[in-house]
């Protein structure tokens, strides 16, 4: 049964407790029953599960829950760098770190807090990381679900540093879907794409909306700021809201791929789907003492409301 939003404890549906590996882990609930965990092992969302309890995110059966390597599902960072786009390991190395509570963050607006259970990380780079990547910066997480169930993540990076420095960035958000051949992302059509198949060439989508039947690793560019995945099977649409994130990653390994992928079992990628909110084609610059913020928020709703209701041309927030 849920609870009247009205008199929820918000501070109280925010637990941490201890996973496995003796690492902190955040549970946020809201009123309704939905839930999302969240790692400090990477800032990394790990579930997030609706007022039926049915869990929206991905994760390999093969996950390897072992610092330092990212899980495999849920929502690893991708930063300072996206894929191999720069001298770090492939996603940088913020999904690989142990992020910390921020106690006392800056103020995001009330609208960010107000009826949300939420979570404040932190992340400062090592003094390994300095060695790799010489640049000092804060980076700032807030987790929130809201009293509708939507998951909200809002990156917030400053740069601490003495001089200019350049990243990329992405949500790497693997969703769970029944059967990725019933599966349409639309939103995208028209756009351009770079191919990471193809050497990272240029194409332009022509489809009315994209399907799959085969590998996809694209960065779509200049996107709208709302995306609908249509899950037919579940008659369930993801929404995904984003600001300051331009590009769209959409990633499924298919077969071969999948067979190459330790830590992923041989048939899941018909399960699953990732399309992430990232900034890659134009790495983000901040100046010393300016701050980048990046949102992406998911939500849910029944596939029939998506292509009545949805206006993928507005402005997401
Ligand atoms: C995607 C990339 O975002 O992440 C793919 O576009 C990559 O090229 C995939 O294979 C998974 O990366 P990783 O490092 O988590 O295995």
């Amino acid at each position: 049964m849920g609870h009247s939003a009205a008199v929820w404890d918000y501070k109280a549906a925010t637990e941490i407790t201890k996973d496995w590996n003796g690492i902190d882990k955040v549970v946020l609930r809201n009123p309704g029953g939905a839930s999302a965990r969240v790692s400090l092992h990477g800032g990394q969302v790990t579930s997030w599960r609706n007022e039926q309890g049915e869990e929206l995110l991905f994760t390999s059966s093969k996950a390897i829950f072992k610092p330092p390597k990212a899980v495999r599902g849920g929502i690893p960072i991708c930063f300072p760098q996206f894929g191999y786009c720069g001298s770090l390991e492939q996603h940088g190395f913020a999904r690989n770190k142990i992020w910390t509570i921020d106690e006392n963050p800056p103020p995001l607006s009330p609208s960010d807090s107000h009826g949300k259970s939420f979570i404040d990380l932190l992340l400062k780079p090592s003094e390994e990381d300095l060695k790799c990547w010489p640049h000092s910066f804060e980076f700032r997480l807030r987790v929130s679900l809201a009293a509708d169930g939507s998951l909200m993540l809002i990156s917030r990076v400053r740069n601490v540093n003495g001089k200019p420095f350049s990243f990329s960035f992405a949500y790497h958000t693997y969703l769970s879907v029944s059967d990725i051949s019933e599966v349409r992302i639309e939103g995208l059509e028209t756009l351009d794409y770079l191919d990471n198949i193809c050497q990272k060439e240029r194409f332009t989508e022509q489809g009315d909306a994209i399907t799959f039947e085969a590998e996809v690793d694209r960065v779509y560019l200049s996107t709208p700021n709302v995306v609908a995945v249509l899950d037919h099977e579940r008659k369930r649409t993801y929404v995904i809201r984003k600001e300051g994130l331009p590009d769209v990653v959409v990633w499924n390994p298919w077969e071969k791929k999948s067979k190459s992928l330790v830590d992923f079992g041989d048939d899941e990628y018909k399960q699953m789907l990732c399309v992430d909110g990232a900034a890659i084609e134009k790495p983000v610059t901040l100046k010393p003492g300016e701050e980048w913020t990046g949102r992406q928020e998911l939500s849910v709703v029944p596939s029939t409301f998506c292509s009545e209701h949805l206006d993928l041309q507005s402005n997401g927030f």
